[in-house]
């Protein structure tokens, strides 16, 4: 991690002294940084614990385009803190942070022709179409209200997993490239994703000091899981009642407290935390055919962080 962290900062730099202003700034409050992680497991327990330059590359690409969207992100949601500091946006307003997302973007894109990766540019190309898509489902859905369980699983899948089905298909890819393997992980990634966005979800329910702001989802009339299968589970008075919430005092704290809470005493929480599990367990059931080693220990261990991680 070392190694990459040095490579990671160094794909960052430009000859503006603004942008170097604010790479510097990201790089100083890193993040837990799972995705790299998860493509060097994956390329050391398939590879006999070796990665070589390719891996390396790959990972620093996926932090890379990890860092844009979370950027980006933070606009699209008027979210005024991450990793316990203040967002991009917050500190130099939308305009600069739009800009810098699109650069880290092509930095991480540039990463991989310049050294003629295409195999795993074509890995993370689609992983950051279906990124977007999935925030636009997102968007579609959040001014429709018309969300179901199913659209949910979608809208994650798009926005989350697919970028975490990339690491590991990258991690398979770089040490292993043609074998059944890159599918094999891709799909692992793609389970651990989902559970994971399931847990970022419940975290907006709870009131832990996570680095970012809680109970923000409703503020900006995101449904997930927890209300999903609330509204899917209750009287239609109470149902209206919901909507009416979300839809015409989401920005009224008194109100969403009471529709948090509500979520919490018919069991919204409980649900979600039981679908994230089966996820959990999908995952690891994939890694049952290979042999033990000290490296797929590592990678169980990290899926099981997934879910009982603190922020
Ligand atoms: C946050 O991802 C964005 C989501 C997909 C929920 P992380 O929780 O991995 O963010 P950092 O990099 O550790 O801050
Ligand atoms: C996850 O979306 C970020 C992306 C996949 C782009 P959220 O908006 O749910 O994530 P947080 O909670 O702000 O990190
Ligand atoms: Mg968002
Ligand atoms: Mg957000």
């Amino acid at each position: 991690m070392e190694l990459f962290e040095k490579k990671f900062y160094e794909s960052m730099s430009s000859k503006v002294a603004l942008l170097n202003r604010i790479t510097y700034y990201i790089v100083n409050r890193k993040g837990k940084q799972m995705r790299p992680m998860f493509v060097f497991l994956t390329a050391k327990m398939l590879n006999s614990g070796e990665v070589n330059e390719r891996t390396y590359r790959g990972a620093a690409v996926i932090e890379l385009i990890h860092t844009a969207t979370l950027v980006h992100d933070d606009v699209v949601d008027d979210s005024n803190k991450r990793r316990g500091f203040f967002s991009i946006n917050a500190l130099w307003k939308n305009k600069i942070a739009v800009l810098v997302g699109d650069y880290l973007l092509s930095k991480g894109l540039l990463l991989s022709i310049d050294h003629g990766d295409f195999d795993l540019l074509r890995i993370i190309s689609v992983a950051v179409r279906e990124m977007s898509e999935g925030e636009l489902l997102q968007i579609e859905k959040a001014r429709r209200l018309d969300i179901t369980e199913e659209i949910y699983y979608e809208i994650i899948r798009q926005k989350t997993a697919t970028l975490i089905a990339a690491c590991c298909s990258l991690g398979a890819c770089a040490v292993k490239p043609d074998s059944t393997d890159v599918e094999t992980f891709r799909k692992f990634g793609e389970l651990i994703g989902m559970a994971f966005q399931i847990k970022d979800d419940l975290f907006d329910y709870g009131e832990e000091r996570i680095g970012k702001p809680t109970g923000i989802d409703i503020k900006e009339q995101k449904m997930t899981l927890p209300l999903i299968y609330v509204l899917n589970n209750c009287s239609k008075e109470e149902r209206k009642w919901l909507i009416n919430s979300v839809k015409n005092h989401n920005k009224d704290k008194k109100r969403v407290k009471k529709v948090i809470t509500f979520v919490k005493e018919n069991g919204g929480l409980d649900y979600a935390v039981e679908k994230m599990l089966a996820y959990k367990e999908e995952a690891l059931a994939l890694l049952e055919s290979y042999p033990e080693s000290d490296y797929k220990n590592s990678l169980i261990l990290m899926v099981n962080y997934v879910v009982d991680r603190k922020k």
